[in-house]
This record gives C-alpha cells, structure tokens and sequence, in this order.
C-alpha cells in the first residue's frame, strides 16, 4: 500500500500575525494548487483564520496545535474542536510532549480531545515519544505502545483510518539530535505491528506515521526513505519556507526534482 506522505510544520508558539501570514503565503505560493505530498501548517490558534486566508487557493492545509474535549461552554481560555474546524482547519495536534510534559496532559485526556476531533470531522494528529531515560533505561517500545494504547483507546477501526501518528522522541525534540533513520524506523515498524494486532492489517498498511523531532533539509531525505516513515512533522525548521518547502520537497515520491 503506497501511504501519500504528509508534512507538517508545527510553529508552536512562534511568529506574529504578520510573519506567520508572510510564511504561509511563501509556502503556499510554492506548494500551488496540487501536491504529491500532504503539507498543512499549524500556526498558533490566534492566527488561524489570517493563515487560513494566506492559503486558501493553495493545497496547504491547516491544523490548529490543540483544542478541548468539550464542544462549548464554561471552559475558560479553551477552544473547542468545532471551533477549530469552523475557522477552516483539517487538522489537529493533540498530544504533543510539550503538552503532555509542560500542561500535564494525560493519555486519558489525550484519548477524550481525539475522540472530539473526530466527531468535529477533525483529522488529530497524536503525537507518541519517550523520553531520553526512557530509551537509556530500554523502555522505548513499552512507553510508545502505551501511550498509543491509551491516547488511542476505544477506538474502532474505522476511526482509527482518520488519525495521523507522529512518533517524536523528546530527546530529539528542539535539540539539534535527530534519532537515526534506523532508531526511527524501528519504533514506527513497532507501531504498524501493534496495530495489526490491534485492528486488523488494513489499518497497519493505510494508517500514516510521522516523524518529529529536528527534521530538517539535510536529514529530511534519509528518515523519508524509511518503509514506515510517512512523513514529518516539524517544529523549528518549519518556521523558515525555504527550509520546510525543501523538507516537502524531499517527500515527494519520485524525490525533490521531481
Ligand atoms: P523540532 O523540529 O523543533 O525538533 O520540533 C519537533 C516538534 O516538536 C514538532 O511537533
């Protein structure tokens, strides 16, 4: 089964309105109306709609960082995930270390704002990563697996074709440290094999795993090589259009000349 990549970049809390609008239209302007790659940008929520605009006659699409569980209500400084797909978003992060480390976001949490997305019509990409004495100490696939199990429970086959995995190792988030294509592939092989036992196989083969955690131009082409690598997500280098558009050019399938 031939997976179509996809490439995000996570701007996490970063730009102005003014700069994020100046990146996306640079973006847009080079992805044009059709991409062989999926590419969507997630700007900060303050600045979805302007990006939105930024993009609109591009195939970039558009992914909010985060939302809640609840559709509306007395939830104060939240924004629900009909919110999120209101203002013109296809995608969702949710899950990313950052909130789990930082907001102590739980797996249980996670698995109530995925369920939400999808009930929005969101497509949630749930991010799953160890930490660097999780890996030193040999505990990479039992965490990865059990946050997957847990932010993921309950879910049908048929939700689980919507959803977009990104496996992004803390260790190599922000630091300059790429895990190898090697470590990378390993853990997303491991990933396809739970869920073949979880679900069936068509979910293991159609399902979409990205990888996070400094992809950059350079080593872009090597981790998209790997058979179970469907894409990246991308925090600091997306923040610069020439360095994500050379990352999205690095996925396209017959390579970035294509
Ligand atoms: P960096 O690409 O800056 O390491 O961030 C990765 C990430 O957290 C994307 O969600």
């Amino acid at each position: 089964m031939l997976r179509r990549k996809f490439i995000a970049g996570n701007w996490k809390m970063n730009t102005n309105r003014a700069e994020a609008v100046a990146l996306a239209s640079a973006i847009a302007a080079k992805v044009g109306g059709s991409s062989p790659v999926d590419v969507a940008v997630c700007p900060p929520s303050l600045y979805l709609e302007a990006v939105g605009q930024a993009i609109k006659n591009s195939a970039v699409g558009l992914g909010a960082q985060n939302c809640y569980h609840e559709a509306k209500g007395a939830f104060t400084g939240e924004i629900s995930p009909q919110m999120v797909r209101d203002i013109g978003c296809t995608y969702v992060i949710l899950g990313h270390s950052e909130r789990r480390q930082i907001f102590k976001e739980s797996n249980h949490d996670i698995n109530r704002k995925v369920l939400a997305a999808l009930g929005a019509g969101l497509t949630p990409i749930v991010c799953v990563g160890e930490t660097l004495d999780q890996r030193q100490t040999g505990k990479t696939a039992a965490i990865v697996r059990e946050q997957m199990e847990g932010s993921l429970a309950g879910f049908s086959a048929e939700q689980m074709l919507k959803i977009v995995i990104a496996y992004e190792p803390v260790w190599a988030i922000g630091t300059g440290v790429v895990a190898t294509p090697q470590q990378a592939e390993e853990v997303h092989a491991d990933l396809r094999r739970l869920l073949e036992s979880r679900y069936n196989s068509e979910v293991a083969s159609a399902l979409r795993i990205q990888y996070g955690g400094s992809v950059n131009a350079e080593n872009a082409a090597s981790l998209l090589s790997q058979p179970n690598i469907d894409g990246a997500l991308v925090g600091g280098a997306s923040l610069k259009a020439d360095g994500f558009l050379a990352i999205v050019a690095a996925a396209r399938p017959n390579g970035p000349e294509a």
